[in-house]
């Protein structure tokens, strides 16, 4: 994505002053028109769409407070910068409320300018990004509180919904945390058993001697401690949809009484001889490999052909990274109206440390991560990266062997490099309070070379 040029108009009554930093903005790239006063703005504004307005406030005639007005009321999206006389930072604060992005007080160095320009744009990048981010939440990219925006993820959407059609039993696969029993969920409340229950139950939580009673109900002294009689989940769940997670945990006797449910749609509660007639949508789930346990001979075969009638495969977090700056923003958007806080964004940098981790506890994981994070920000609006989790900040980095990730989309590579020399530069320069020498000892260069690639990539940072 190269930078498309950006139109600046520049406004002020001090003609030698205005013509000087519109050629030094021109030299940066900025396509550059200038104003000599409010009247001259105003014409030009109502003729063209600037993506930047540098205004001095104090102008004979049409005030910059009017030109400021009348280019947010045309263009809400327009960076604005206003020009300050020393000593009036009233007028300045005023501006901001208004709408401008930011100030610069008169006398200033050219660098200074750049420097406020280049930050608002990044602002205001950020900005759309998020709120771009949310607009997408609103839209396609979610069924039931499964968000996801990768190919697979739209994929595993539609292949949700059509399954919900249907009223055959389905088999979820993954990894702990990737969102099974969400999609699970999905599926219920996109089928025409949506108004009967969603029964679920984990089969590894429970002792076995306790699972099969807990599933089919028991009759009153069925076994020690069975005072009364009781339904089991399955029952429960008639007309509904019974969720069996964790299903490969178990036993055998429990696996042939499930296929004859399964099989049968009929069984008896414990310790009763009384059969059942249930009519109930059976979701599995699991994270093991099944076909692996028939295999092995741990887990019946023929049980799985009953189950696995429709797969269903959640693929873990780290093969689909593109997803993570949504789920974040999914997180954030629910974390901060629970708090009443709101809205909060998350530094690019932040950003890329948490699109860079493998994730081995998948959107869980990432949950917890970002729930910390909002902590640890103490009410700032922005997450940065020293407000997450010491794992995830220690990475070190993208470029590790398999760790870079390509979107699908793909990338400009060479922005991608630039983008990390220039992160690693600004770190190491962190790190040595700013000392050119020692920042490239710590890099390996020759200082030199620091200055010249700081210059290429970040010429407003090169001279101070
Ligand atoms: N695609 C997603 N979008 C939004 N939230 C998700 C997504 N996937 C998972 N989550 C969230 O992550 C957490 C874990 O999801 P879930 O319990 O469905 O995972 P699971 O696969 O059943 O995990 P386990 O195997 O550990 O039981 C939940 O809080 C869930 O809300
Ligand atoms: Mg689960």
């Amino acid at each position: 994505m190269a930078d498309t040029q950006k139109h600046l108009l520049i406004v002020d009554d001090e003609g030698p002053l205005r013509t000087a930093i519109a050629e030094r903005l021109a030299d940066h790239g900025f396509s550059v028109e200038q104003a000599a006063s409010g009247e001259d703005a105003l014409q030009r504004l109502a003729e063209f769409a600037f993506d930047v307005l540098v205004t001095d406030l104090r102008l004979p005639g049409i005030s910059g407070r009017e030109v400021l007005d009348a280019a947010l009321e045309r263009y809400p999206d327009i960076i604005a910068i206003v020009i300050t006389g020393y000593g009036t930072v009233k007028d300045a604060v005023d501006a901001i409320k208004q709408g401008a992005a930011d100030f610069i007080t008169k006398p200033f160095q050219f660098d200074a300018l750049l420097h406020v320009l280049h930050s608002a744009a990044e602002q205001r990048r950020l900005k759309s990004e998020n709120a771009y981010l949310r607009s997408q939440l609103e839209e396609r990219y979610r069924i039931d509180g499964l968000v996801g925006r990768s190919r697979v993820m739209r994929d595993l959407f539609q292949l949700l919904e059509t399954v919900a059609s249907t009223s055959s039993t389905v088999l979820i696969t993954g990894e702990t945390g990737t969102g099974k029993e969400l999609a699970a969920r999905a599926i219920h409340h996109n089928s025409a058993r949506r108004a009967g229950r969603f029964v679920a139950l984990n089969c590894s939580a429970i002792p076995e001697t306790l699972l099969e009673a807990e599933l089919f109900g028991h009759a009153r002294g069925a076994f020690t401690g069975a005072v009364g009689t009781r339904q089991g989940r399955l029952e429960q769940a008639h007309k509904g949809t019974l969720f069996l997670d964790e299903v490969g945990t178990m036993s055998p006797a429990l696996q042939a009484k499930l296929l004859r449910v399964l099989q049968e749609r009929e069984f008896e509660r414990v310790g009763d001889s009384h059969t059942i007639k249930i009519d109930v949508r059976v979701i599995a789930a699991t994270h093991s490999d099944l076909a692996k346990m028939v295999a092995e001979g741990t887990f019946r075969e023929d049980l799985f052909y009953r189950l696995n009638v429709l797969p269903v495969q959640l693929p873990p977090l780290r093969d689909r990274r593109e997803d993570i700056p949504l789920l974040v923003q999914h997180f954030l958007q629910r974390l901060a109206s629970d708090t009443g806080r709101g809205a909060i964004t998350v530094s690019q940098e932040a950003l890329r440390r948490l699109m860079a981790h493998r994730w081995p506890g998948n959107v869980r994981q990432l949950e917890n991560v970002v729930e910390r994070a909002l902590a640890f920000s103490q009410g700032r609006s922005q997450i940065d990266v020293q407000d997450l989790a010491p794992e995830i900040q220690n990475h070190s980095g993208m470029i590790e062997g398999t760790e870079t990730w390509l979107p699908e989309d793909g990338i400009d590579f060479e922005r991608y490099i630039e983008g990390i020399e220039l992160s690693l530069i600004k770190r190491s320069l962190e790190r040595t309070q700013g000392n050119k020498r020692q920042a490239a000892r710590l890099l390996n260069l020759k200082r030199t070379t620091l200055i010249e690639k700081l210059k290429r990539l970040a010429p407003h940072q090169a001279s101070d």
